[in-house]
């Protein structure tokens, strides 16, 4: 009988893409994917430590497990991700209901763990190897059907101050280029129509070309939809430009985090471009690509920011006109070095000015989804909305959300949709029936 596995996948792309590489080394031993944790045999949490607040529901969510537990005595609970990497043994000190933690590096070892943990109970905790070899012929056992991720690259030397992922995830190592492309073709193989290649960097890429040639070579095998994540600005290239400019399939979107709109700031993030720099980069990027979409990060709060600092962003925001921001809380990681930093800021204040620069971007993605109104654009469909089964979901070569009355279209389609409606997070239209 088929054993079952239960995942959960906390983070970024990163993670989801890691979870499916694992579930992918699970099934060769057997385990199946379960929705229902008190189904499962094995329960393998995936996590993140971006921010305390994403370590705060892994720990609630490892502590609703220890009930089950005591039911079910053979049940295997795993932590791995970031947070295994950056905690380990301590999760178990912590909750010695866990089996095993392993780091980031460890990730492919995770069958080999798991039978050794059905064979004989006791603690494992790896964590030794963060910068590990990645591992080629891992076939990711991939989740929904449309679009899916492709890891070009992992870890980090960028060192931003407050940041804790170079920490966890050790530094960068790209796959060699015809792996990628197995992969992709192995994913188009299987249906999927969309490709987003990641890494935290993918400008840096350098695994025997540059990330521009590699995102040509990806427009020539067969995807619909090919996009990327994330481009660090100091690091963007011309030829990169060039390339989606030129390309046939690749999506007219760039993830461009700035993080702050003041240079001062910029410059203690260690973020390696100012604020005129980085408005340069922009409007090349809209001279060289029509239509193009702009998104990116934002912290607030970060150690010493000013209400001079603080206005310098909101002004930044006015001035490029984003499509879309995320928009964070500074969050303080020990071992980053803007933990030591002084003038820390306290909550209130970050909270305040956390809901000003909501409102603000919020204005201009709700003025930007406008201004698409009664043009017509191609949609990716998705698949019927959670509430309404008549209504679709797809998304623009933009990535922005479309939602439009359902008539013979299935998912993975590509539908002509004149908009209607705008609101500040999706757009709503109408097939354009030919
Ligand atoms: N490698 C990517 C993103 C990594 S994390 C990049 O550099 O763009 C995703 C986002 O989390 C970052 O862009 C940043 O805005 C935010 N972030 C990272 N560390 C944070 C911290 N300590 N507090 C709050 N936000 C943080
Ligand atoms: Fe973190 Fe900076 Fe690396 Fe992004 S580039 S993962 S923000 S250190
Ligand atoms: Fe991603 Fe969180 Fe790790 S954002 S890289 S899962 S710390």
């Amino acid at each position: 009988m088929e054993k079952k596995l239960k995942l959960l996948t906390y983070g970024c792309q990163m993670n989801v893409a890691d979870s499916e590489r694992m579930a992918g080394l699970l099934r060769q031993i057997g385990y199946g994917l379960t929705d229902d944790a008190d189904d499962a045999d094995l329960i393998l949490i995936n996590t993140c430590c971006v921010r305390a607040t994403a370590e705060d529901k892994v720990f609630g969510q490892i502590g609703r497990f220890k009930a089950l537990k005591r039911l079910k005595p053979n049940l295997i609970l795993g932590v791995t991700g970031c947070m295994a990497q950056k905690e380990g043994a301590n999760l178990i000190k912590r909750a010695p209901h866990v089996d095993f933690v392993l780091g980031t590096g460890q990730s492919s070892e995770v069958a080999r763990v798991v039978r050794s943990l059905e064979l004989e109970r006791r603690h494992i905790v790896d964590t030794s190897n963060v910068s590990g070899e990645i591992p080629s012929e891992v076939f990711p056992l991939r989740g929904g059907s449309v679009s899916t991720f492709v890891p070009i690259m992992y870890g980090c030397n960028n060192f931003c101050t407050y940041c804790i992922v170079p920490h966890v995830r050790g530094r960068e190592r790209s796959r060699p280029p015809e792996e990628i492309f197995a992969e992709v073709r192995q994913a188009v193989a299987e249906g999927f129509k969309e490709i987003t290649l990641l890494g935290q960097n993918v400008n840096s890429y350098a695994g025997g070309m540059t990330f521009a040639e590699l995102l040509t070579a990806c427009d020539k095998l067969g995807v619909e939809r090919v996009r990327f994540m994330t481009s660090h600005p100091k690091d963007l290239s011309d030829a990169l430009i060039a390339a989606i400019a030129d390309g046939q399939n690749i999506c007219e979107h760039i993830h461009l985090p700035v993080q702050h709109g003041s240079n001062e700031i910029l410059r203690r993030m260690n973020r390696g471009y100012t604020v005129e720099k980085y408005l340069r980069l922009v409007e090349k990027i809209r001279a060289a690509i029509p239509h193009v979409s702009l998104t990116t990060d934002l912290i607030v709060g970060f150690p010493g920011e000013t209400d001079d600092d603080f206005s310098a962003t909101l002004n930044f925001l006015r001035e490029v006109k984003f499509d879309a921001a995320f928009t964070f809380i500074y969050s303080k990681r020990s071992g980053t070095p803007a933990a030591t930093f002084p003038n820390q800021i306290d909550d209130e204040t970050k909270h305040r000015r956390l809901a000003e620069l909501m409102n603000v971007q919020n204005e201009i993605s709700l003025a930007k989804n406008s201004a698409l109104v009664d043009t017509a654009v191609d949609v990716l469909v998705e698949g019927a909305s959670k509430t309404d089964e008549k209504i679709f979901t797809g998304r623009t070569r933009s990535n922005k959300l479309v939602l439009f009355t359902h008539g013979s279209e299935r998912a993975g389609d590509i539908v002509r949709v004149k908009i209607t409606h705008a609101q500040t997070f999706l757009l709503k239209g109408d097939i354009i029936r030919t």
